[in-house]
């Protein structure tokens, strides 16, 4: 039987039992119809363990591009691939056919080729959610360099990080980027970056905005200038199954983010099923996923997954809330939007605005309605259902990570059942588990515990560049013989899971990871700062907000002039090492912190105080100095 696409209950149980009993036949059938240059030996190897990795469609030979571009040129050639929709709606929308982004693909892999880049090296974007960055992901995949895209929001020092961290030899950017309101030099930031970055010998800079840029001779190429004299047709480079296809850095509990690596032809099988299957694709879709394409979600369901089914994906440089917090509604209406998929955080900001603005436009094209990045409360699920989907379309809570490659647990748009905060049943070829703190499974609906994954699926991570081991710690070994999500998990009464969030020191800030770690080292490089602790506390329309307890120099400033000074010198340290968009949301100067007689931090203590807890805070008892609570209950932001 084939499965690649299921549309009835009944052909989901069907397809998932076949995938955890054979998931052998079942991957096999679903990976014949793409192109391949060699079809596979196995299809799933490797070893999922923490001694080894996963491998997928061993000794297959192929390009992604070809299977995202030239597979469709036949039959969809003047099919829209994408439609562009400008940060400033007077400003005219654009639009490509699958032939002018094939063409356009093509030229750009080849000014890539024509700078020296070869298979295997790592190439830094950091772009504006314009179609040029689209097109420099798949120029890279073409000629099968290894993409990395950065958001155009994180800071210099976190792009040199991931500069230095992939070695890159050449970063693709452009002059500047307006989002919302907001206008950022991009090219500046790039610049400040290399400074400390010695690998990078080529910047090649798209123009966007037209604003003037520093230019370093021999290291900077405008992209309008290269490619002048570049044909309209660039080969593919045949790629194994198993090379590198992107790094995409991620925060994790410790340590600097890390690079999760994914490869050509799981990753490729995994966006294309769960993107088809998910928002049950029909040819005429005009799809929107409002994720940036430096986000994961941005790579497999923005770019990958609707290119490989050849739908139409509609690419937005803006914010939800910029002229106003109707644009949203605006651009559906505008173009059709039949399937649109956004965040929680998206959607609590919106509900906030007067509904009037959902109101002025006609919403009458939608059909499926997505939801990703963390937990949807029921509050935003009822209004997104009620008022966007006007009670008539399925919300999918699609539960997925960075590691995961693409949706790992959700609804399947119209067919297995979507209830408000649940995302649901897993995907065929995901066997979740949920585990006791012991690492043994707990059996039987109405449970709670951690979330695991047993045996591999197509998608999962391969490795942590640079550093496997890395890869094994956080993913492997916590709990060996399964892949640990770092997420709390409840299987309710029918079977379908409930995300409760993360049981790490992960924070989810409107559907951004960032570990505590991480945000406390930035606040650390403040001049004033001699420790710090960072934790999340439930936050309206973030989801989780940033509280920060600081530990100063010179103690609790007395004055308000000292504690503006110190606290704006703590996000100044925060937006120079990570951006804005790990900005803590509330400062707390203390004198100390509760820690053990050992010197470990009672976070415990901390969160609850920081979600509004005054009593109950458990035992202090074992602190080495219980007063310090007090202090911390009384100085409460
Ligand atoms: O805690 C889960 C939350 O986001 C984490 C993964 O973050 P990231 O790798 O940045 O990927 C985000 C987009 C896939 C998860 O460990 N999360 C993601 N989706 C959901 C979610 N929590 C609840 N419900 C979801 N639908």
């Amino acid at each position: 039987m084939m499965h690649s696409r299921i549309r009835t209950l009944e052909q989901y149980h069907v397809a998932y039992k076949q995938s955890i009993d054979d998931p052998d036949t079942f991957w096999g059938d679903i990976a014949e119809p793409f192109t391949w240059r060699r079809k596979w030996d196995k299809v799933r190897g490797g070893e999922f363990s923490p001694e080894g990795r996963s491998t997928w469609f061993e000794g297959a030979r192929l390009n992604l591009t070809e299977n995202c571009l030239d597979r469709h040129l036949a039959q969809r050639g003047n099919k829209l691939a994408i439609i562009f929709e400008p940060n400033d709606p007077k400003t005219r929308h654009l639009r490509l056919t699958y032939r002018e982004l094939h063409e356009q693909t093509c030229q750009f892999a080849n000014v890539l080729l024509k700078n020296g880049v070869k298979k295997g090296d790592r190439v830094i974007i950091y772009m504006p959610m314009i179609p040029q960055l689209a097109i420099a992901v798949l120029a890279c995949a073409r000629i099968g360099a290894v993409h990395s895209v950065v958001f155009a929001g994180f800071s210099a020092t976190a792009i040199a990080d991931r500069v230095n961290d992939a070695e890159a030899q050449v970063v693709l950017t452009a002059d500047g980027l307006n989002r919302g309101a907001k206008q950022i030099p991009v090219k500046a930031v790039v610049d400040e970056a290399l400074q400390n970055c010695p690998s990078v010998r080529r910047v090649i800079v798209v123009e966007h905005t037209g604003w003037p840029v520093q230019w370093q001779a021999g290291r900077d190429a405008w992209y309008h200038d290269e490619v002048k004299d570049v044909e309209k047709e660039c080969p593919a480079a045949e790629m194994d199954a198993e090379d590198p296809l992107f790094i995409l850095y991620t925060s994790g509990s410790t340590g600097k983010p890390k690079g999760v690596v994914h490869t050509q032809a799981g990753y490729m099988v995994w966006a294309d099923f769960t993107f088809r299957n998910v928002f049950q694709v029909e040819e005429n879709d005009v799809y929107w996923c409002t994720a940036d394409i430096g986000w994961v979600t941005g790579h497999t369901y923005g770019l990958y997954g609707p290119l490989l089914a050849g739908s139409t994906s509609l690419m937005f440089e803006g914010v939800p809330t910029y002229p106003s917090p109707g644009r949203f509604w605006e651009v559906i209406d505008k173009h059709h939007v039949t399937i649109f998929y956004t965040a929680p955080t998206a959607i609590r900001s919106l509900m906030a605005a007067p509904i009037d603005h959902v109101l002025a436009y006609s919403l009458s094209s939608l059909r499926v309605l997505g939801s990703v990045g963390e937990p949807i409360n029921e509050e935003a699920w009822h209004w997104y259902h009620q008022h966007v989907g006007k009670g008539r379309c399925p919300i999918v809570d699609t539960w997925w990570q960075t590691e995961t490659g693409g949706i790992m647990i959700s609804a399947l748009a119209g067919i297995t059942p979507s209830v408000p905060a649940r995302a649901g049943l897993p995907l065929p070829g995901v066997h979740p588990v949920l585990l006791n703190q012991d690492g043994t499974e707990i059996e039987g609906n109405d449970q709670e515990g951690y979330l695991a994954i047993k045996d591999s699926w197509p998608g999962i991570i391969r490795t942590t560049w640079g550093d496997h081991e890395r890869a094994r710690q956080t993913y492997f070994t916590p709990y060996p013989g399964y892949y640990f999500t770092g997420d709390g998990a409840r299987r309710d009464e029918s079977g379908l899971y409930r995300i409760i969030g993360r049981v790490d020191d992960v924070i989810n800030v409107s559907g951004h990871r960032f570990g505590t770690a991480e945000i406390e080292n930035a606040i650390n490089q403040s001049e004033y700062v001699v420790e710090s602790a960072v934790v999340g506390y439930p936050h309206d329309v973030k989801g989780q907000g940033i509280y920060a307890y600081v530990i100063c120099q010179n103690g609790v400033p007395t004055t308000d002039i000292d504690l503006q000074v110190t606290e704006a010198s703590i996000i100044e340290a925060v937006v120079a090492e990570i951006g804005r968009i790990a900005k803590p949301d509330k400062i707390q100067i203390v004198s100390g912190l509760p820690k053990t007689r050992s010197g470990k931090i009672m976070r415990r203590i901390l969160r609850k105080v920081a979600e509004g807890e005054t009593s109950n805070l458990g035992d202090v008892s074992t602190l080495l100095d219980p007063l310090v609570v007090d202090e911390i209950v009384a100085g409460k932001r």
